[in-house]
């Protein structure tokens, strides 16, 4: 990596460049950076309010335990969340970087095991459901998600998703065109009946910038990706807008923040179409259009399917 020189704020030597501000930032004026970067989006969107009661789900990676940090720095009340979602070890180290974190700061995690409450995992459901393991992954943890943050009274459901993965999934869902995905790709999704607000603050943070958070502030944080996730869309597009950014710096931001503010408002309708007032699940209470909602779907599935170890499903996905 090119080894910046100063500082443009203060002149001492830099730690970091970042070619889409085109400077360079010591430690204390990059920490700044990130902080008025949150701060930006969080006002220009609307995304919390102090008096939020913030829940945040922490992976133990770097994004989630920086956006959890930034919150309580900046004055929030926030607690956190972890989802064991049985991937073998990448789910016992992930566990124990969020509890270190917690720890560390005095902070409250709420601990959830699928396997424990559920009765199933992730290698298991998706052999069980014969689908890619992040689909049943995102299905459990959305549902897990809006469950616990409504059910313990919590008014603000944040994830550490950031500018790189928005990103991402833009270009996914543009390539296909995906309408109704498209109107729902915002960094507040507002409560509605059985569902929490949603809200991503770091959009406006690459994960370069959030992981150089982590290491500024002394956060020990899994940098390990997802063994089941190696391989799938969601990288490829990473990297081809990190090609795209190579050339062309601040394409990314761009991408994403312009279609926040000139594309997204003329998808409005169709987000109101899929407001239209749902059912309750039968099993759990859930909302959902059908009569038991796709988390209980998939834990009958899944919870009755022969356990399945990790190494298998890994290795056949690498
Ligand atoms: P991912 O779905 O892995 O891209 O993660 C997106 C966001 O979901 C993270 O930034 C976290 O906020 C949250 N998240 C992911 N995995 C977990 C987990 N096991 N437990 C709690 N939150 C999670
Ligand atoms: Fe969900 Fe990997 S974290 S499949
Ligand atoms: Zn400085
Ligand atoms: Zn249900």
């Amino acid at each position: 990596m090119h080894v910046p020189s100063k500082c443009r704020v203060c002149r001492e030597p830099a730690i970091i460049d970042l070619p889409r501000h085109n400077a360079n930032f010591c430690a204390e004026h990059f920490l700044e950076l990130c902080r008025r970067q949150v701060t930006k989006a969080i006002e220009q969107w609307k995304l919390l309010d102090h008096d939020d009661r913030i829940l945040v789900a922490v992976s133990g990676g770097k994004d989630s335990l920086a956006v959890w940090d930034l919150l309580i720095e900046l004055g929030y009340r926030a607690d956190g969340l972890y989802v064991g979602l049985g991937i073998g070890d990448y789910s016992d180290v992930s566990a124990d970087h969020a509890r270190a974190f917690a720890r560390s700061r005095d902070l409250h995690l709420i601990e959830i095991s699928l396997r424990g409450e559920y009765g199933y995992d992730i290698p298991t459901a998706a052999k069980a459901t014969r689908r890619v393991p992040c689909s049943a992954c995102g299905l459990s943890k959305r549902h897990l998600f809006d469950k616990a943050a409504i059910d313990r009274g919590y008014t603000a459901l944040v994830t550490g998703h950031n500018l790189d993965d928005e990103a991402a999934v833009l270009l996914g869902n543009t390539l296909r065109w995906e309408i109704d995905y498209l109107a729902r790709q915002l960094p507040l999704l507002p409560a509605r009946d059985g569902f929490p607000k949603k809200v991503k603050p770091l959009v406006r943070l690459t994960e370069r910038e959030t992981a150089a958070w982590c290491v500024v502030r002394g956060i020990d944080y899994l940098v390990d990706e997802c063994p089941m996730a190696v391989g799938n869309k969601h990288l490829h597009h990473k990297a081809t807008l990190n090609a795209i950014e190579a050339e062309s710096p601040g394409s990314k931001a761009s991408f994403y923040l312009n279609f926040v503010e000139r594309m997204a408002p003329l998808l409005a309708g169709r987000l109101a179409d899929d407001r239209e007032a749902l059912g309750t699940c039968a099993e759990c209470g859930a909302p959902t259009s059908g009569e038991v909602c796709a988390f209980c779907r998939l834990v009958t599935v899944a919870s009755a399917h022969e356990r399945v170890p990790v190494e298998l499903v890994t290795r056949g996905r690498r």
